[in-house]
């Protein structure tokens, strides 16, 4: 199995938001900068994921018609903003983060605009699918720990259609080796990478 890269169009900038999905992002960024404010620990080196973009990356794949089905699921999913868009545009969506406070903030969101998403506290790696003290060696900020979550959720990796991660600069071969490993052929990764903007795979 491999996992093949497919191009997202520079011009997807040019894609609208609904208001719905613009007063999320706004609401999110703020919860993120009031967090920031209270934890200089987490403010050094942080780069914020750019949700405009991924509202429009997710608008572009259903255009596209890019999903084999409706679930999505946000790998490490801080504020839960990835997932809530999600669900604005119709996917089945649940967010794992492992940090309980940021659970707690991203279903605290959720409840206030009213949206269905599902946050779920633990380890996105799921267990005995790769050889992961070799490849937990190579990354810094990503906790590399199997964990039983999926069966909180009541899905398995394999469940999912599309998945969204922001890793850290140069921790990318993480996500995408539990992906390969994990997920069912034929769904999609989709990354932020920066200044390189949205990265999408499909494992093939
Ligand atoms: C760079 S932040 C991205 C947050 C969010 N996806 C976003 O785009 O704003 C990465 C998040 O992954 C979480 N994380 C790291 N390793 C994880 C793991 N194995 N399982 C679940 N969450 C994890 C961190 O606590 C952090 O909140």
């Amino acid at each position: 199995m491999t996992l093949q890269s497919i191009d997202i169009p520079e011009d997807i900038k040019q894609l609208a938001h609904d208001d719905a999905a613009t007063n999320l992002i706004a609401l999110g960024h703020e919860r993120i900068e009031a967090f920031m404010q209270d934890n200089d620990s987490v403010t050094e080196n942080f780069v914020r994921c750019d949700f405009h973009l991924l509202d429009q990356a997710l608008t572009w794949i259903e255009q596209n018609h890019l999903l084999t089905g409706r679930r999505f699921c946000e790998l490490g999913s801080g504020f839960g903003v990835a997932a809530m868009l999600a669900s604005l545009h119709g996917l089945e969506s649940v967010g794992i983060e492992v940090e309980s406070y940021l659970v707690d903030q991203a279903s605290d969101l959720a409840d206030e605009l009213d949206l269905p998403t599902a946050f779920y506290c633990g380890s996105f790696v799921p267990r005995g699918v790769l050889d992961i003290e070799q490849l937990g060696s190579e990354v810094e900020h990503v906790e590399t720990h199997e964990d039983d979550v999926y069966e909180e959720i009541g899905l398995a990796m394999d469940d999912f259609d599309l998945f969204f991660a922001f890793p850290w600069p140069g921790e990318e071969h993480f996500f995408e080796a539990v992906f390969e490993a994990g997920a069912a052929v034929n769904s999609l990764l989709l990354t932020f990478r920066g200044r390189d903007g949205m990265g999408l795979l499909r494992k093939v």
